[in-house]
């Protein structure tokens, strides 16, 4: 008998709370949380920093090269770490978040991406995972699917507590404008755009607290017999 494999896909735009109900589903199931927008903004951060804008994509394989060998995600602190470097804050900031979009929107930077994604998670026994396209493409035979949205307005809220707490100045109106550019992007690119996989169970967090979303989450892993 094939093994069921054990990774819970949560999908959903910025902001709808993805990243807080996936860790605390991983928690309570002893799994990892794997969150992969940070492998796309940890390459929009490369590119920043060589000063290559994010269109002059010749410079992409070198930094994928650099991020298939360095990068590392600790599951239980939510870190993110290039070699020794701890990129977790640099990696939130608002410009990092735009720059990824736009490299999100390549064909050959999502391949190229697809196995440090698969890797990341597939050597560990269990693993609940966020992003745009993880029900839909990376992880098609996950036995738990989630596509998890909010109010426009609720996504700005929670986006703009983020971060102030992580230290970074800004204001409700600059984040609205940053989550519409990026809703229109994601959801409108031609290769893997935000949408339900097909067997996706729809879940809305607007009203409920990211408890209660992932209450239902682990009721389903249990439904599912992923919960042993
Ligand atoms: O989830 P996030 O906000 O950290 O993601 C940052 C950007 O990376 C997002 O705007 C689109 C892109 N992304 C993607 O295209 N596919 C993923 N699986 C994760 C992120």
């Amino acid at each position: 008998l094939q093994e069921k494999l054990k990774v819970i896909t949560i999908d959903g735009p910025a902001g709808s709370g993805k990243s807080t109900v996936a860790k605390i589903v991983a928690q309570n199931l002893g799994w990892i949380y794997v969150t992969t927008g940070a492998i796309y903004r940890t390459l929009a951060l490369l590119f920043h920093e060589s000063n290559i804008k994010v269109t002059d994509l010749e410079n992409t394989e070198r930094f994928i090269s650099f991020i298939t060998e360095r990068y590392r995600q600790e599951s239980n602190s939510g870190q993110v770490f290039i070699g020794e470097r701890d990129i977790t804050n640099e990696i939130k900031a608002p410009f990092v978040s735009e720059l990824a979009s736009i490299l999100a929107q390549e064909d050959f930077v999502r391949k190229r991406l697809l196995p440090i994604q698969r890797k990341v998670v597939l050597n560990n026994n269990g693993a609940v995972v966020d992003g745009r396209d993880m029900g839909t493409v990376v992880f098609p035979d996950a036995p738990l699917k989630i596509f998890l949205t909010a109010s426009v307005k609720e996504r700005a809220e929670r986006r703009l507590k983020e971060l102030n707490q992580s230290g970074q100045k800004t204001d409700i109106k600059e984040i609205l404008r940053e989550i519409h550019e990026r809703d229109e992007r994601d959801l409108n690119r031609t290769f893997s755009p935000l949408k339900p996989a097909l067997d996706a169970i729809s879940l809305d967090s607007t009203k409920s607290s990211q408890e209660e979303i992932a209450k239902k989450i682990l009721q389903f892993a249990v439904q599912k017999d992923l919960v042993i």
